[in-house]
């Protein structure tokens, strides 16, 4: 049995070419083939050539033999220098001394390590023509400017052997260099609070220089604008070149470079993009270009730089149209067939002059009009003006739009169905889950959380991706993470986003409920502000990020203080604006007080905080904390626990229907006093199953914790109920009724106002399928240990569930039929995982790879041959404990 390292990262990139501050992590994932297989020990090296790897030789740091159970280190070893490439290696040791051998040698790279070692100036194009869209959020227009381009050529000599260009441009850019596109970001860099960070990227371009070279970037308005307290769009790009013989030269942006418009006019997030071919410049970013009537740039003030760590949005796939028709002479009507976020792309052949409009809509009219209603003032419009030769093709570059369906007017002839094809555009966060079961309902729902995710991923978790919003409203963020976790990498991502948080809170500690605060609400309601300290605590949970825990600690802190500054005998009564928020037939919470869902969310916030604490060794804080949680707690219950149950809101002296969400917040904590549980709980499932017929009466918060809170007390078929009834309100009914993503409100609501139909809010349940139907959760930090327990409910035959983790793949998948359950599992290396098979009745036998491990009639004794551990039984489940490796499980009931 062999042991070898199969994946390697660094700062959770496969190979980065930059560095964020401070120490970078490396982590490998290894595989083997061995049950109960265990590291115990590590070597890693670092070297600055790659010849001395091959001598396994480490000239930056050799960490020599290392005891230790973790698959990641961090960097101990000698100063790093800025602009260097490094390479690393590791083996490990198992439990039974076996070494691997070494790794595979993996590389990193050091961008502008400090401020000093940015030459390059913040440019930005003199006189820019300007636009107002009305779809600006608020009554008020505000200017924005025509997309600018800009120039610089530049010669080198032989003997280039590496390049990159460090960049960024408010607020999108696109680089070219030597008439090609480099790399395939889109819309980037991801969305900053601009006055303190921008972020930028990298791109490795040896291959696209010669000794004649013309550098392009074109900048758009993204969400740089007056709105948010922006001016001008502008630029910073620093190329370094290395030769050969070892010389190095930058080439920087700077007052040189010159600048112009082109045919990229209008374009804005929610104005959408006009662009006129005719005023196509051939050319514009080749060396022998004739710029003599471009114009001069100006030196302009831009903000610090931040490594883009995280994924970058890309065009991840192309949709084509379901149908197409027409609702009047020339104007046609294409449906994709999903709601989704990008734009599409056109191909026409047409008179010069042409102007060809594309608008975008979620909903039709019964007229087959486009209904625009629901994208409120976003004009969502592209325009495209033909130059008349041949065949032309065009996708618009600084705008996005959420949409279904798209009205095409102007066409010069009648377009086909192949004459426009749907992008999907959304961070490219790579899909590390996978869910699949027996119930058609349930996968579609599950489906349409996917492309609602995506969707709503556009380097900050946005609201949603069509209206006149698509902000970092935090709320939806953090009560959507878990379910995000579960399906993608979301580690770098909500990384990103922490420090977003980070840089907008305000002296006194507090944050906003939009991050970042392109829009400014302070202080922020606390269940939206909970994503600070929620999200931190997921990212070590489900990452084991430790680093993110210590480098927004003090600021944690402070968020903490500042809501403990704003409680009256620890509850929270004046924070709170937006609560449970969208229950049915509402979007603020109806039966829910605020004060319950702000004080439950003090609760959460000090209690992870104080788990935090304890991870980072602050052994005070952690005492002092978890003291605090456990004040809240009591005046929780003594402020809100009622005779009727907890707190609801009552509508006069005969309405007796308690809110359910104010129960299952509190239950899902084990926050009720023991001797009230079971009561609490009854009046939850009571409420659930007699008044409203088994359907949901929570807004976005209960809806997160409420499938939770039911299968951990043993009413998971009530959880499958809820979510697959068709009936008004549930994501059953959604689907019933034609929905492709997830709505923000419960009812099929189709005019202006509040009703997206491409929310992540209510997507939360997601986790539930992962988590409780095929039975897979974490029960020790960065997967180390994982409780498996399917929740057999009626109606699910099989379900299976794949997910990739920090330490390697878990695998669940179960199939039931009257007698038998059939459960395959694989397990990484170095994990260890509780596995609870349901014994289907009272008489067993359970069989693991066809090898007796329980039968029901005889006494069980521990399987001395075997590495799977009996640890008794329990209610319904036969509990085993194993380690690495794969495992067949068999059960018949006699
Ligand atoms: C957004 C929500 C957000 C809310 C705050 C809305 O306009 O779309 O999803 O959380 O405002 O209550």
């Amino acid at each position: 049995m062999t042991i070898s390292i199969r994946d390697m990262y660094c700062n959770y990139s496969t190979t980065p070419l930059a560095l964020k501050n401070g120490k970078p992590k490396f982590l490998w994932i290894i595989d083997s083939d061995k049950k109960r297989g265990k590291q115990t020990a590590f070597q890693l090296l670092v070297s600055s050539f790659p010849d001395l790897m091959k001598e396994n030789k480490g000239d930056m740091w050799d960490t020599q033999k290392v005891e230790s159970s973790e698959n990641y280190c961090y960097y101990e070893g000698k100063e790093l220098e800025s602009f260097k490439r490094y390479y690393w290696k590791v083996r490990v040791w198992d439990e039974e001394g076996g070494m691997s051998d070494w790794s595979s040698t993996s590389c990193f790279e050091t961008g502008p390590l400090e401020k000093k070692d940015w030459k390059a100036q913040w440019i930005a194009k003199k006189d820019l023509k300007t636009f107002k869209s009305s779809g600006d959020y608020d009554t008020e227009s505000y200017k924005q400017y025509y997309a600018s381009f800009f120039r610089k050529p530049f010669e080198l000599r032989n003997g280039i052997k590496k390049a990159r260009a460090y960049i960024s441009g408010l607020g999108f850019y696109e680089l070219y260099l030597n008439g090609k596109k480099i790399g395939n970001n889109v819309l980037d860099p991801g969305q900053t609070e601009y006055s303190k960070e921008a972020l930028y990227s990298v791109y490795d371009i040896t291959n696209y220089l010669s000794l004649k070279n013309c550098i392009g970037v074109i900048l758009g308005n993204g969400r740089y604008i007056e709105r948010y307290g922006y001016s001008k769009p502008r630029l910073v790009l620093q190329i370094l070149i290395e030769y050969e013989d070892g010389n190095k030269e930058f080439i920087f942006s700077d007052n040189s470079w010159k600048s112009s418009h082109g045919p990229i006019q209008e374009n804005g997030i929610y104005y959408g993009e006009k662009y006129d071919a005719r005023l196509e410049m051939p050319n514009w970013n080749i060396y022998h270009f004739d710029d003599t009537n471009w114009e001069e740039t100006e030196i302009v003030s831009g903000p610090d730089l931040r490594y883009q760590s995280m994924p970058p949005i890309r065009v991840t796939s192309a949709l084509k149209p379901q149908k197409m028709y027409s609702i009047k002479p020339g104007v046609y009507i294409y449906d994709f067939g999903q709601n989704f976020t990008g734009w599409v792309k056109i191909a026409v052949k047409g008179p010069r002059g042409t102007e060809i409009k594309i608008r975008h809509s979620e909903l039709i009219n019964k007229d087959g009009t486009l209904n625009t209603a629901t994208i409120r003032k976003a004009e969502a419009t592209d325009t495209y003006v033909l130059k008349g030769e041949g065949l032309e093709t065009y996708e618009p570059r600084f705008t996005y739009h959420g949409f279904r369906y798209i009205e095409v007017s102007g066409f010069p002839t009648v377009p086909t169905i192949e004459s426009v094809e749907g992008c999907f555009v959304h961070t490219d966060v790579e899909k590390i889950g996978d869910f699949y079961c027996s119930n058609e309902l349930i996968n579609k729902v599950h489906n349409n959380i996917l492309w609602g995710q995506l969707s709503n991923l556009h380097s900050i978790p946005t609201d949603c991706p069509q209206r006149d919003e698509r902000f970092g409203w935090m709320g939806d963020a953090q009560l959507s993470a878990e379910e995000a976790i579960y399906n993608f990498d979301m580690n770098l991502f909500y990384e990103n986003y922490l420090q977003e948080i980070k840089l907008s809170q305000k002296e006194d500690g507090s944050i906003p409920d939009v991050v970042p605060a392109y829009i400014k609400i302070y202080p922020a309601d606390p269940a939206w502000g909970s994503a600070y300290i929620t999200l931190a605590w997921y990212l070590y949970e489900y990452y084991k990020n430790e680093q993110v825990l210590r480098n927004h600690f003090d600021s944690m802190k402070k968020y903490v203080e500042f809501l403990k500054d704003n409680s009256e005998n620890n509850l929270i009564k004046k924070l709170g604006k937006f609560g449970d928020w969208c229950p049915p037939g509402a979007i603020s919470p109806k039966k829910t007080p605020v004060e319950v869902t702000s004080s439950w969310y003090y609760y959460n916030d000090v209690y992870l905080f104080s788990r935090i604490c304890e991870v980072l060794g602050e052994e005070d804080e952690a005492k002092y904390y978890l003291e605090l949680s456990e004040k809240i707690k009591n005046s929780f219950n003594g402020g809100f626990l009622k005779e009727y149950g907890y707190e609801t809101r009552m509508f006069g002296p005969v309405d007796r229907l308690i809110s359910q969400t104010s129960q299952i917040l509190p239950l899902y904590y084990e926050m009720v006093p023991k001797d009230k549980k079971e009561f609490i709980l009854e009046r939850l499932i009571d409420n659930i199953v007699e008044h409203q017929d088994s359907h949901v009466d929570t807004g976005i918060v209960g809806t997160r914790y409420l499938f939770d809170v039911l299968s951990e007390n043993g009413y998971a078929d009530l959880a499958f109920k809820i979510i697959t009834q068709e009936s008004y309100p549930g994501w059953g009914y959604m689907i019933k009724e034609g929905a492709t993503t997830v709505w923000e409100r419960w009812e099929k609501l189709e005019a202006g106002g509040m009703n997206s139909q491409n929310h992540i809010m209510l997507g939360s349940v997601d986790t539930w399928f992962y988590k409780y139907l095929v039975g897979l959760s974490l029960t020790k930090p960065g997967w180390e240990e994982v409780k498996i327990k399917p929740h057999l409910v009626s109606d699910v035959s099989f379900a299976s569930g794949k997910v990739k983790t920090v330490k390697g793949e878990f695998l669940v998948s179960w199939e039931k039929a009257e007698t038998t359950f059939k459960l395959s599992i694989a397990i990484p290396f170095g994990c260890e995982a509780n596995i609870f098979i349901p014994r289907l009745g009272e008489e067993y036998v359970l069989n693991e790879s066809g090898v007796l491990l329980v039968d029901s009639s005889k006494k069980q004794d521990n399987l001395p041959e075997s590495k799977i551990k009996f640890e008794g039984i329990e209610e319904d489940s036969i509990i085993v404990n194993v380690g690495s490796g794969q495992y067949y499980f068999e059960l018949k009931s006699k």
